[in-house]
């Protein structure tokens, strides 16, 4: 499938923010751990959830879609093997197996494939989970995790990972144990899980400060919880935004998310005001070129990079963007420079030479976030643009064309 746009488009109107993907997938590994039902409201409907939902199935879990909610039953859950397919299909599943092995103290998962944004290993999350008690052993492929009871211990992480912060909390959670993380990461979405794992019984502090703390408990309760907020998606839509000159009213959203992303978008030369949960934007004329360096929270977002880059493409001057969380983060550049933009990496920093307007032509998302780039850059082109492979869009991005037409976009699907 392909996404056709018709730009120069002005996106002008109201906005409502959907669940967090990158909270969802963590809090719906946890409703692993209490083996009773958990009801999770405000859950996106993207590619990456769905294909979360069908690996509990799998697991055994008793997965019930209603129209606002979804409510996963994992009393019956009688497995422990994340398949190898869906595993290559979403890497992020990995946070499955920190869940699987604090209920069944065993896990069988695959190393999950280098994806699209480098090689993301998970080195991390294994040194780790041997520090706390859990057996590694791999072999064709395969990582077998076995332990009689998780250790207390405090574990420092080299890098302030989230996915290694996420998966310790959760292998640690029905245990006799203390875990300790220091260097931990620090981003919302951790605090969001330690919200929901408390609400079921659990025992976490410290999320959203360096430092957290584990004091395992031996049963949990049934849940209700409500996912916060995609700050990416906040972002993104203010991109956008700022892009198009536009002005838009984004609701149902956090601002106290993204900070750095609102600094910046007012240094670029955009009108920002806020209250608890909506953000207004307006960006009356062409952008002014800035500096961004990625950094782990509370800095500025690497999911935020490439969005940027889309954004900046005909800005005022040059921009100069340098990626400091992963190591092959500029793939959207090639397909940005093929409509006209004038971007030149030098190892992990892109330099964008802003230019007057792009033009459309045929282009193809390389992941999640540059796909998006290519969805920004589309709307402010001359003419029309074709964006091949938007599977990956969808991965993170709710009812997309949706909520782009309703304010001004002009985009829809084709072969
Ligand atoms: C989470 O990925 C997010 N995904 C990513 O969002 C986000 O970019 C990233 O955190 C950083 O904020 C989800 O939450 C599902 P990391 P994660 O472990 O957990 C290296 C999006 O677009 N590393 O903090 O995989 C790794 O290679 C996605 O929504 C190791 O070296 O990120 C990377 O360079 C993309 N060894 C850096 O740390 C490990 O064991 C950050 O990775 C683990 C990570």
């Amino acid at each position: 499938m392909k996404y056709k746009l018709k730009g120069v488009k002005k996106l002008e109107g109201i906005v409502n923010i959907s669940g967090s993907k990158n909270a969802s997938l963590p809090i719906l590994a946890a409703t692993i751990l209490n083996g009773k039902k958990a009801t999770i409201y405000n859950l996106p409907d993207i590619k990456d959830v769905k294909t979360t939902l069908k690996i509990l199935e799998l697991l055994g879990c008793k997965v019930d879609k209603k129209k606002n909610k979804v409510i996963i039953d994992s009393s019956n859950m009688d497995k422990y093997t994340v398949p190898h397919d869906l595993m290559r299909e979403l890497r992020s599943s990995v946070i499955l197996a920190g869940s699987i092995i604090g209920r069944f103290k065993r896990a069988i998962f695959s190393y999950p494939g280098g994806c699209e944004i480098g090689a993301r290993p998970i080195d991390l999350h294994i040194e780790n989970f041997k520090k706390i008690g859990i057996n590694i052993e791999e072999n064709a492929g395969y990582i077998v995790c076995n332990c009689d009871k998780i250790k207390t211990a405090e574990v420092h992480l080299e890098f302030p990972s989230v996915g290694a912060t996420e998966n310790l909390i959760l292998a640690s959670i029905l245990s006799d144990a203390e875990l300790t993380i220091t260097n931990a990461a620090m981003e919302p979405e951790i605090v969001d899980l330690q919200e929901f794992l408390n609400r079921m019984g659990a025992k976490v502090y410290g999320a959203g400060t360096n430092c957290i703390k584990v004091v395992g408990v031996k049963r949990l309760k049934e849940v209700s919880y409500t996912i916060m907020p995609d700050r990416i998606e906040t972002g993104t839509f203010l991109a956008m935004c700022a892009a198009t000159s536009g002005n838009l009213e984004l609701k149902n959203t956090n601002y106290n998310h993204i900070i750095p992303v609102l600094d910046k978008l007012e240094e670029a030369g955009c009108k920002i005001e806020k209250d608890k949960n909506n953000i207004y934007i307006e960006a009356k004329k062409r952008l002014r070129a800035i500096d961004i360096k990625t950094l782990p929270y509370p800095g500025f977002p690497t999911d935020m990079q490439s969005i940027f880059l889309g954004m900046l493409c005909n800005a005022k001057g040059t921009s100069v963007i340098t990626e400091n969380i992963f190591e092959n983060r500029f793939k959207c550049v090639p397909e940005l420079n093929r409509m006209g933009a004038k971007i030149k990496i030098e190892g992990n920093t892109a330099i964008v030479k802003g230019v007057r307007r792009l033009t459309g032509t045929e282009v193809r998302a390389t992941d999640l976030r540059g796909g998006i780039a290519l969805v920004i850059a589309g709307l402010t082109a001359n003419g029309y643009t074709k964006i091949e492979n938007i599977g990956f869009i969808e991965r993170g991005y709710e009812k997309l064309e949706t909520k782009l037409t309703k304010i001004g976009a002009s985009i829809y699907k084709e072969r």
